[in-house]
């Protein structure tokens, strides 16, 4: 079957849709084009875009595949990012970035070095709310792995700073003394990134089951790509890479298997680019109103 296209007018019909496995989406791109891909993969644990028998085998020969055929379409210098939980599964847990890991570890073996992928950043994910358990510590974070294809990448700090906590501090003593220590532009957003995720009343919430907010593929791109680049994400979902894309001029491709996400993309996507999107703002999280009833202790309570 032909996969079905969506292009999108925007940077000259540049944003393209395919409702299709990601692996016939890839066949059709050349090497060395794309300057960045960032995903989500299923975690192959029963979602309802998952097959019932889809285990961690299944997870390993996916993603094996995906990332071969993603390293090859990254130009030099371009990064892979690749956000990535937990497979649970009869209570035990399984970290997806250790097998992504090991995935591109041994995938580089065959590579020459030039385009072999290098692990920079193991960026923690960190939200405040979700589900809370009884029998373990409540999970209230994941990960995103950032690679580059060979060494040579840029990375544009400025573009993502954010504020510092103290901005008013100074220099005690030394040459400097006096001046302010903190950058003016903010502070380096660090490896922990606090940025609430997508539950039932978040502005962005869409009916995908499992939506990653904006905010991520937002920083990913303003740090590693340049407007114009080529941005990709191969397990598109609800589109919150391809919305961050053209909220960034940025071009972009990305492939959803199931038909009710691409609309949702689609929809999405025509909203980035007439602005009345609804994005939560890559800002700090604000810290509870002690004035506020809901934030005070109840009498009853016994902690
Ligand atoms: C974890 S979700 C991505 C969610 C996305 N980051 C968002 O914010 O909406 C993974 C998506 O990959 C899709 N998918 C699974 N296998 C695929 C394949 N072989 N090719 C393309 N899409 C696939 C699923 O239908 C699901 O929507």
């Amino acid at each position: 079957m032909k996969p079905k296209i969506h292009l999108i007018s925007f940077l000259d019909n540049d944003i393209q849709l395919f409702n299709d496995d990601c692996m016939n989406v890839f066949s059709n791109i050349p090497n060395n084009s794309i300057s960045l891909i960032v995903t989500s993969p299923p975690y192959c644990m029963g979602k309802e875009y998952e097959n019932i028998t889809d285990d961690i085998n299944s997870f390993i020969n996916l993603n094996s595949k995906v990332i071969k055929e993603s390293i090859r379409v990254l130009k030099n210098g371009g990064s892979l990012c690749w956000q990535t939980g937990f497979h649970v599964k009869n209570s035990i847990s399984i970290p997806l970035d250790i097998i992504i890991y090991n995935i591109v570890e041994k995938i580089n073996r065959e590579l020459e070095d030039k385009d072999k992928l290098i692990l920079h950043n193991r960026i923690v994910w960190t939200f405040g709310h979700g589900l809370n358990s009884e029998k373990r510590f409540s999970g209230r974070y994941e990960t995103i792995l950032w690679f580059t294809k060979g060494n040579e990448y840029s990375f544009d700090l400025d573009s993502i700073r954010i504020p510092q906590k103290y901005p008013g501090k100074k220099y005690s003593r030394g040459k400097k003394a006096g001046e302010y220590s903190g950058n003016p532009l903010g502070k380096n957003p660090s490896d922990v990134w606090d940025i609430p995720n997508v539950k039932a009343n978040h502005v962005e919430k869409t009916s995908h089951p499992c939506q990653f907010p904006v905010a991520i593929p937002q920083r990913l791109i303003k740090a590693l790509t340049k407007p114009g680049d080529w941005v990709m994400d191969p397990f598109l979902g609800s589109g919150t890479t391809a919305v961050a894309a053209v909220l960034e001029k940025r071009r972009f491709i990305g492939s959803e298997i199931k038909k009710e996400y691409i609309e949702i993309c689609k929809e999405r996507i025509e909203k980035a680019i007439d602005g009345s999107i609804l994005v939560r703002p890559d800002v700090p999280v604000s810290e509870p109103d002690l004035k506020q009833k809901v934030a005070q202790k109840p009498k009853e309570f016994k902690w």
